[in-house]
Parts: C-alpha cells; sequence; structure tokens
C-alpha cells in the first residue's frame, strides 16, 4: 500500500535539510519498502516573487485531502519582508488545516550537547504541545494611521474554549499515553485576565487524570524554571505565542535548533512535519545547516505512518552521529550538510543490516 507525501522544501536552508531527510527517506524505502511516494510542491519565496501566487487555495485543499503526510522545510526569505507567503503557506496549513496541535519534544541526547551545568539526559526529556490555530496569531486586530505619529497597531489574542480544551485534552491523553506523571501548563493569567479560562479548562480536563499532577506557571517564572531546573518538566501545554517561544528555549538546553523536530497534527487528519528552526538565511547555500532537526522530525512520520522500526532504526543512527562526533558546527562536528546526511543514510542501511 503506497503512501503519498507532500514536500514543501521552502525558503533558506528548507531544500537543504529536506534533501538530506529525503536521503534517509530513500535509504529507509531500500530496507524496509514502505512504499512513500513524494509529491513536490514548489511554494515558497521564489515561486511567490515569481508568480506573485504564495499557496492556490485549491492546492491547501488537496494538501488536506490527497496526501497522507506533509514535510516542510522552512519558511521566510529576506526579499519578503512582510513574510506574507510564509503566513499563508506555513500558517495557512495549520489554521485551514485545522492543525491544533504543535507537538515539540526536546530530549538530550548526549550530555556534551547542553548548555546546562551539570545536567544529563535524564534531566532534559520534555515535549512541549503549542496551541497552534488560536491565540496572538490570529491576525485579528488591524493598524490605523499607519506611517504618522497618531499611528495604532492592534493584535487581539483569541483563546476559545473549544480551542484550549483540545490542546490541554490532548496533553493529558498523550502525558497518560507515555506513562508521564506531570503537566505543565504555562500561562499569564496574573496580568492577562483572559488567561483565567486555561487555568480553569486545565484543572477541570486535569481532574479527570488523577494520577497526573497537575503544575501550573507564569510564562515569566516559566521560561526561568526550564533552565534553572528543566528535569522538573515533563509535558508542558501552553499557548501559541507561549509555546513558539519555550519551543526555541527547550531546543537549546538540548542542543540546539539544528537537532529539534517538531508535528502539527490533528488526530483523524493529514500531519504536517516540520524541523522546528526557520530559513536561516545566513546559512542558505553554504552546506553548514544541520539537517538532523528534519532527519528526526523524519523520524516521527514514519512512526505515524506505521514504519515503526525505520523510525527507530533513523532515530538510532542520529544518536549514532551524535555520539560518534559526527555533525555540523553547531554541534560541535566538523561536516557538511551533505556528508551529515549521507553519513546517517549509510548508517540507515547498515544498522538495520547488522541485526
Ligand atoms: P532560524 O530558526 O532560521 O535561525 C535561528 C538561529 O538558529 C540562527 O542562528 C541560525 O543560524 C540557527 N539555525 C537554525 N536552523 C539551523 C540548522 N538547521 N543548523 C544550524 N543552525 C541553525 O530563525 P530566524 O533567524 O529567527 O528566522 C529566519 C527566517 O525563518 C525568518 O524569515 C523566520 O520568519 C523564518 N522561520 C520559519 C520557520 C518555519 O518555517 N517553521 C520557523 C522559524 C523561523
Ligand atoms: C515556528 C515559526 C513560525 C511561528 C513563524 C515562521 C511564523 O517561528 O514555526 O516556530 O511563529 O509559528
Ligand atoms: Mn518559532
Amino acid at each position: 500500500m503506497t503512501k503519498r507525501l507532500a514536500v514543501i522544501a521552502g525558503d533558506g536552508i528548507g531544500p537543504e535539510v529536506v534533501r538530506e531527510a529525503l536521503v534517509t527517506l530513500a535509504a529507509v524505502e531500500d530496507v524496509f519498502h514502505p512504499g512513500i511516494q513524494v509529491e513536490h510542491l514548489p511554494y515558497g519565496a521564489d515561486h511567490y516573487l515569481r508568480t506573485g501566487e504564495t499557496i492556490p487555495a485549491a492546492e491547501m485543499q488537496r494538501l488536506g485531502s490527497d496526501f497522507d503526510a506533509i514535510l516542510v522545510g522552512a519558511l521566510g526569505d529576506p526579499r519578503v519582508p512582510g513574510n506574507e507567503h510564509a503566513r499563508d503557506i506555513l500558517l495557512g496549513m495549520r489554521f485551514q488545516l485545522d492543525l491544533f496541535v504543535n507537538e515539540r519534544p526536546a530530549r538530550l541526547i548526549d550530555e556534551r550537547l547542553t548548555p546546562l551545568k551539570g545536567k544529563t539526559p535524564r534531566d532534559l526529556d520534555l515535549i512541549v504541545f503549542r496551541e497552534n490555530t488560536e491565540g496572538l496569531y490570529v491576525s485579528v486586530g488591524g493598524t490605523f494611521k499607519q506611517g504618522t505619529p497618531d499611528e495604532i497597531a492592534i493584535a487581539e489574542e483569541l483563546n476559545t474554549r473549544k480551542g484550549v480544551e483540545r490542546i490541554v485534552r490532548y496533553a493529558f491523553a498523550w502525558a497518560t499515553g507515555h506513562g508521564k506523571t506531570r503537566v505543565t501548563m504555562a500561562d499569564k493569567a496574573n496580568a492577562i485576565p483572559a488567561h483565567q479560562l486555561w487555568r480553569r479548562v486545565f484543572d477541570e480536563v486535569g481532574r479527570e487524570h488523577p494520577n497526573i499532577q497537575r503544575d501550573t506557571r507564569y510564562i515569566d517564572a516559566m521560561a526561568m524554571d526550564l533552565v534553572r531546573t528543566p528535569e522538573s518538566f515533563q509535558v508542558i501545554v501552553t499557548g501559541n505565542l507561549f509555546g513558539d517561544i519555550l519551543s526555541d528555549l527547550a531546543s537549546i538546553l538540548v542542543g540546539g535548533l539544528g537537532l529539534a523536530p517538531s508535528a502539527n497534527r490533528h488526530p483523524g487528519r493529514v500531519t504536517m512535519y516540520e524541523p522546528v528552526h526557520g530559513s536561516a538565511p545566513q546559512l542558505a547555500g553554504k552546506d553548514v545547516a544541520n539537517p538532523m532537526a528534519a532527519i528526526l522530525t523524519l523520524a516521527i512520520m514514519l512512526d505515524d505512518l506505521g514504519v515503526h522500526e525505520g523510525a527507530r532504526v533513523v532515530e538510532q543512527a542520529v544518536y549514532d552521529a551524535i555520539t560518534s562526533g559526527i555533525g555540523t558546527a553547531d554541534v560541535g562536528g566538523t561536516m557538511g550538510t551533505r556528508a551529515v546526511g549521507e553519513w546517517i543514510g549509510r548508517r540507515v542501511r547498515r544498522g538495520s543490516a547488522a541485526k
């Protein structure tokens, strides 16, 4: 049975890291034969600048109905200073396909990769569930008297009962399913009364999971504690903007954005997979970007598509690379993007043959 994968490589380092994820996928195909058919979609800054088109509505619809998975590199280009193409394509997928769960795990592979003194892999194994369809990202608001001294810029933060409840439920259900004992929720209810909604829902839903400890923090203290006592966090659930910030912070605690995978989900629908990092324009075209985040993202996808052993072998290949000192400069290595991708591809073939 074939599976259909849509690939939007996007901008900057996006195509470079996606290329290596697909090198890894080719190795998985050779060994496990999952039959994943790749279709490349051209959307990104180049396409937008050439045609004026971000992503056609029919294509967005097709992404939701015709594919088993979507893999994205990154979107964002200095030639599009308003970032409108990235909003239409990336936030477009999240909003229009209603992918309300942004799952961003952060697990330390090797002690050497954390900037935190004395912390080990046992201290750093957490997952952020970021609400992905509401919050400050909804573009509700506008500007008035733009370009004058009286300019006003308003962005409303949207929190719906339904939206808060479904992400909080997802986080507790995930924690229960994965043997976790604590869920932490971060908000700013002391300054933003609307965030009381998060507290009430968290409490109500949490009471349905008596074996899971409920922990609430204000976002400022949360950011501090993530650095001070990362071992106290297992599962974090929070709103869209706070989740964006905390997931970059969590990534650097375990080696940086070059290692951080993510999945954008709505159970029962197509999932969109992407590394947490952006298009890093200053690294683009230099063969220096770390492809491991994209490759670990691929592993999450393989697992979801039922290619469990393939997923495990890919993950292990990345771990083996890190522990053998193989990698790009951001993780202390001396290799280029392509060489790392090729090493991991070879490892996947060998790792599975060794059994
Ligand atoms: P960024 O994630 O591109 O880069 C942040 C820092 O991390 C930079 O120092 C960069 O060099 C480093 N970095 C990122 N990925 C790396 C990798 N694979 N290997 C090694 N180092 C890596 O964030 P930014 O600079 O704030 O944004 C650049 C552009 O990307 C902007 O247009 C932004 O809007 C966009 N962006 C897109 C996404 C996405 O598509 N999901 C995510 C974040 C940012
Ligand atoms: C991310 C990115 C995006 C976000 C940007 C590019 C709009 O930072 O995926 O984390 O803020 O969600
Ligand atoms: Mn981000």
